[in-house]
């Protein structure tokens, strides 16, 4: 997220303004191996510690679900489907019976906030925390409280669910005891090529048909690299490093992203991604590795697209945007408790 060691950013190939370049981009993106990091030491674990994964009944969240699992960790998997099917299947994968499945709609700050009460209630702390919930809607919809989707999804609920732990103290600062937490923002590299955000429409209901989808979808992931720069600015001054937080595009996966997409697309699309695209497995080894690897908790910030470290788009890493974010944003925090 910071831009300290002069790492590359932007949009690859020719970005992701619409479904068509998207996809040309994707492709580009899957073949390319510069600037590479990692591997993760297959070998690292996480025994005992707890991980809250958001949409892991599916695709990417699912195939997180396992990897942790594999390593040690304690699951819960935060859903708002797939209960309790996804979980049986995940402790069935990873041969590890630590894992519980809770619901929640994350489209409705209700539910965002009853999840949260539990987690306070239960005493919960979580050690990594991975925000992968994530949709494409054939076109704009609005949430119970009138958000549009993804906004209120990629946005917002995680907006409100940090707000929450940090204070319910459900994610606790490191100590002497205990090492930082790790915060895993799933973004896109369809934020590199948003337009700005328009503070003076903040969160205004905005109707797209599928044409914009890629274009909204893009501008609701910069609201959220924008969030996790400024996040990891807020909770970690001086670069002491209290909670790690890092964000990463998976790149393209062969996954169910693209659920809503029209009846006469689906049989292009559908062998395209599988072709072409990353298994959800493949897929989640960036997450993997800024969730376990030893090195990562000693740092914030980064941002990986796969297992490359690059920068966020210039408007991500902007301190006035990422005020103006975080202001905007607590108005919304206050008027839906
Ligand atoms: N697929 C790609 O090529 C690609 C590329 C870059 C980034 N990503 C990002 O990767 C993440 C995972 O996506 P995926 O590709 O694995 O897609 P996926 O298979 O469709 O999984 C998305 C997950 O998010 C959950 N979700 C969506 N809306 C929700 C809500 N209101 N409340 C609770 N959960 C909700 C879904 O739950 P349900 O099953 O209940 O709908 C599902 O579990 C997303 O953030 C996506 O933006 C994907």
């Amino acid at each position: 997220m910071n831009n300290k060691n002069n790492l590359e950013s932007g949009a690859n190939a020719v970005g992701h303004k619409g479904i068509v370049s998207a996809v040309v981009t994707a492709i580009y993106d899957r073949f390319s191996n510069k600037g590479v990091i990692g591997p993760l030491d297959p070998n690292a674990r996480i025994d005992g510690k707890t991980c809250l994964i958001t949409g892991a009944n599916s695709g990417l969240g699912k195939a997180i679900a396992v990897q942790l699992a594999q390593r040690g960790g304690r699951i819960i998997m935060a859903c708002r489907s797939g209960i309790p099917e996804a979980g049986e299947e995940v402790k069935k994968l990873s041969g590890n019976p630590n894992v519980e499945m809770l619901k929640v709609d994350l489209a409705d700050t209700t539910s965002v906030h009853k999840l949260c009460d539990s987690l306070r209630d239960r005493k919960i702390k979580i050690d990594i925390a991975v925000m992968n919930a994530g949709l494409m809607p054939l076109q704009a919809r609005r949430s119970p409280q009138g958000f549009e989707l993804m906004f209120a999804v990629h946005f917002l609920a995680n907006r409100i669910l940090l707000e929450r732990w940090l204070s319910d103290g459900v994610i606790q600062p490191a100590d002497e005891d205990h090492p930082a937490p790790r915060v895993i923002f799933v973004a896109s590299e369809a934020h590199q090529s948003s337009d700005p955000i328009d503070f003076s429409r903040f969160a205004a209901f905005e109707n797209y048909g599928m044409r914009d989808g890629m274009k909204h979808y893009g501008k609701t992931k910069l609201h959220l690299c924008t969030f996790a720069t400024e996040l990891s600015r807020r909770l970690n001054p001086e670069n002491d490093i209290r909670i790690a937080v890092h964000a990463l595009c998976p790149g393209p996966i062969a996954s169910n992203i693209a659920r809503e997409s029209p009846a006469y697309i689906k049989p292009i699309l559908g062998p395209i991604m599988k072709l072409l695209f990353r298994s959800p497995e493949q897929a989640a080894e960036p997450v993997i590795y800024l969730a376990c690897a030893p090195e990562m908790g000693k740092r914030t910030g980064a941002y990986l697209h796969m297992m490359r470290e690059k920068a966020m788009s210039p408007l991500a890493r902007d301190p006035s945007n990422g005020t103006q974010l975080w202001q905007h944003s607590q108005q919304l925090i206050d008027a839906y408790r």
